[in-house]
């Protein structure tokens, strides 16, 4: 009878975190390719190109991220800048340099965490060290990390010798990496104070850690008041190594890291992104091994963007259609949530009520089912095999390594669900609200 009902209801994905391919700016793409097989020097685009990218590119990202978050510390440099193929290999990238499996003491994700950055964590040789931290309303949870911080350090047996040595050619390895999306979070959708992300930092220097942030959604952001205009938002919120480099005391190295995707803002497949730290660490991103062996290692993808950059494409692919497109999505979709799902019991986490002011965005929202009267996991089962709707179960964002990051979120986060509104169109998401409606009501009795 439950397969009869779901297979005549065409299936809604709320999980994927993904733009819809209409959203692609093909015709941007195909112009900035163009453009780059015009020029006499073409042949430049198919050689290995520099380590840490075209220069010019790296130019115009350094002005492009000054004009979007005008940084109080002064504007972005190129030497702060280099390319990766996307945040991914960014953060791979990154661990191959300045991690060491024996030296560094542990790996702290913001838990509900980003799930797929658990496997290059383990790549890098520091499985057995990942640790959950919980998220509160202002972020990662400052007092927790502290307290495990000073318990890892104080429990290890140091000096313990990287087996990195600084003239095996890493000439600096952390002792902690810290992950964390303090913008629009995945999957929680919260935003980190600035008092916190100095809080933050703090804590880094202390421990010898390197923040790692996930920038990816920063600049996918609208007023949530429905009619104020887009330029009420004004620049971005300040990223962790601005704000690093403006705190004093900041070391030559930092303990921030950006790390930013064309993933979001261009289209996934794309695989161009960069990396945003102290031009000492940036340098040395240059000599990561997979890189000198053939140099930047999206050279080409990077060069078809650096054209749709300077030529104003992708600012105006944003401004006119991600973000518009996005910010009605989400007006749909938190409207139907209040109506069909908030008498039910279901809030949105983060949710104050007041709307007036404040500023959305990013590609995904969090539900607590913590008020309803049938479970989170339930919920997602009966919408998903009665209704054909697919949610992110709050489950799969607990850090696997950690067992105790399940027990952590048995009062929070498993008790509720990821939904994207990047994949789908306004009358699908508002469709699969009130599937989840009929679920949380099916699953209640
Ligand atoms: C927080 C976060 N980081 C990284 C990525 C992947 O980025 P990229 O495609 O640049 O590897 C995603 C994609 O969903 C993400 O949400």
């Amino acid at each position: 009878m439950i397969a009869k009902i779901s297979e005549t209801l065409e299936p809604i994905n709320l999980q994927g975190g993904w733009p819809t391919p209409r959203l692609h700016p093909t015709k941007e793409i195909e112009a900035a390719s163009s453009a780059l097989f015009r020029q006499k020097d073409v042949q430049q685009s198919l050689r290995y190109g520099p380590e840490l990218g075209s220069s010019n590119f790296r130019g115009a990202i350094a002005d492009w991220l000054t004009e979007s978050y005008a940084p109080k510390a002064g504007s972005v440099v190129s030497e702060r800048v280099a390319i990766t193929n996307g945040a991914s290999n960014g953060l791979a990238c990154v661990l191959q340099k300045f991690s060491d499996p024996c030296y560094t003491q542990g790996v702290w994700m913001v838990e509900p965490t980003y799930f797929l950055a658990c496997p290059i964590f383990r790549d890098a040789g520091l499985g057995g060290k990942i640790f959950g931290v919980p998220e509160g309303k202002d972020g990662i949870d400052l007092e927790y990390l502290g307290n495990r911080l000073r318990e890892v350090d104080e429990n290890t047996l140091l000096p313990m010798e990287p087996r990195k040595t600084v003239e095996g050619g890493y000439p600096k390895i952390y002792r902690h990496i810290v992950y964390i999306i303090p913008t629009f979070s995945n999957p929680s959708g919260g935003t980190m104070s600035v008092e916190s992300r100095k809080g933050l930092i703090e804590l880094a220097r202390k421990h010898d850690a390197l923040v790692v942030s996930d920038d990816v959604y920063d600049v996918l952001r609208w007023p949530t008041l429905e009619g104020e205009t887009l330029e009420k938002v004004g620049t971005c919120t300040p990223r962790l190594v601005d704000i690093d480099r403006n705190l004093e005391g900041f070391s030559a190295w930092g303990n921030t890291l950006s790390n930013g995707s064309f993933s979001k803002i261009v289209a996934p497949g794309i695989r161009a992104g960069w990396v945003e730290a102290m031009p000492a660490l940036i340098s040395a991103m240059g000599t990561v091994g997979a890189t000198v062996s053939g140099g930047c290692q999206a050279h080409f993808a990077s060069l078809v963007v650096e054209k749709m950059l300077s030529s104003g494409a992708l600012s105006s692919h944003i401004q006119k259609t991600l973000i518009p497109t996005y910010r009605t999505r989400w007006l749909s979709m938190t409207k139907a949530i209040r109506k069909h799902l908030y008498p039910l019991g279901v809030r949105i986490v983060g949710d104050e009520g007041e709307t007036v002011g404040k500023i959305a965005g990013g590609f995904f929202l969090y539900l607590s089912f913590k008020g309803c009267s049938a479970s989170g996991p339930t919920i997602a089962k009966t919408a998903l095999e009665k209704y054909n709707v697919k949610i992110a179960p709050g489950g799969i964002f607990s850090v696997p390594d950690d067992p105790e990051s399940k027990i952590r979120g048995e009062d929070t986060y498993l008790h509720g669900a990821r939904l994207c509104w990047a994949w789908n169109e306004e009358v699908v998401l508002v469709d699969g609200i009130e599937r989840i409606a009929k679920a949380i009501l099916d699953a209640s009795k």
